[in-house]
């Protein structure tokens, strides 16, 4: 890539929050990055809700990149995404979901991605966010660039969900990531109680039981796990 063309772009970029004026841009640049159609309605209330994190990047006062979240209550987030979180956090604890992030073709690899998500990020880890415990987001399953991106900034899969997405009348998979912030964790999986169950084991320390039984047993059980998660 072109590394003086990348140096301006990330000197001279700038943020501000979308308007109303943008509808009609934002719908276009909407239009050629996601193959999926949103309804006027949804442009005009992610530009002029506030309950929407609608952040534009601008290069020479023109939109080059934008993320929209929505920040809710754990209570209101859909089926398939309500138990991003453990079980112990309350139903009035929040999550952000990313809407959409998506950038200009042109200026793509230049870390603009990179830098709405970090303003997002910084936004949601501000002492008076501190009950958001998670980022959260849906992806085509073939959005390999997507995908690439979000890992390698400590997103996670946490589901799977197939045909979660129509596109153009065809069923098609996607997946669920997610970022756990603010100490947020996540549920625990079976091998989490079953690892739990031999620490504690370990620490009873029952007078019966040789810690090298105990060390088999846990052992057995992992090993039994690892199997059983590997098929
Ligand atoms: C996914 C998407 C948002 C990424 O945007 P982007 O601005 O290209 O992202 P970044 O530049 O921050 O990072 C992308 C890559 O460029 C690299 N990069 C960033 N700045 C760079 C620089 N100055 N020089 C070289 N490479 C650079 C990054 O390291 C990153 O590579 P990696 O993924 O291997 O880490 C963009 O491809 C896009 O708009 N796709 C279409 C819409 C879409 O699918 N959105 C996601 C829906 S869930």
């Amino acid at each position: 890539m072109n590394q003086p063309m990348s140096f301006s772009v990330q000197r001279e970029v700038q943020f501000r929050f979308l308007c109303p004026n943008d509808i009609d841009e934002v719908k276009r640049l909407c239009t050629e990055w996601f193959p999926i159609e949103y309804p006027d309605t949804w442009y005009q209330e992610i530009t002029s809700n506030p309950k929407f994190y609608s952040l534009a990047a601008t290069y020479h006062s023109r939109i080059i990149g934008i993320i929209v979240v929505e920040v809710k209550q754990l209570a209101n987030t859909n089926k398939e995404d309500a138990d991003i979180l453990a079980s112990y956090y309350p139903s009035t604890c929040q999550v952000a979901y990313i809407l959409s992030l998506g950038v200009v073709v042109d200026y793509r690899k230049h870390g603009i991605a990179s830098l709405l998500l970090d303003s997002l990020i910084s936004y949601l880890t501000a002492k008076e966010r501190y009950n958001c415990k998670a980022i959260y987001l849906h992806v085509l399953a073939t959005n390999c660039v997507a995908i690439k991106f979000y890992e390698k900034r400590r997103f996670n899969v946490h589901s799977f969900l197939p045909y979660y997405y129509s596109i153009q009348g065809k069923p098609r998979d996607g997946y669920l990531y997610v970022l756990y912030i603010n100490g947020g964790k996540p549920p625990w999986s079976t091998i989490d109680y079953f690892m739990n169950m031999g620490e504690l084991l370990m620490k009873l320390q029952p007078c019966a039981l040789p810690r090298q039984i105990i060390r088999s047993v846990r052992g057995w059980f992992c090993r039994l796990l690892a199997g059983a998660t590997s098929d």
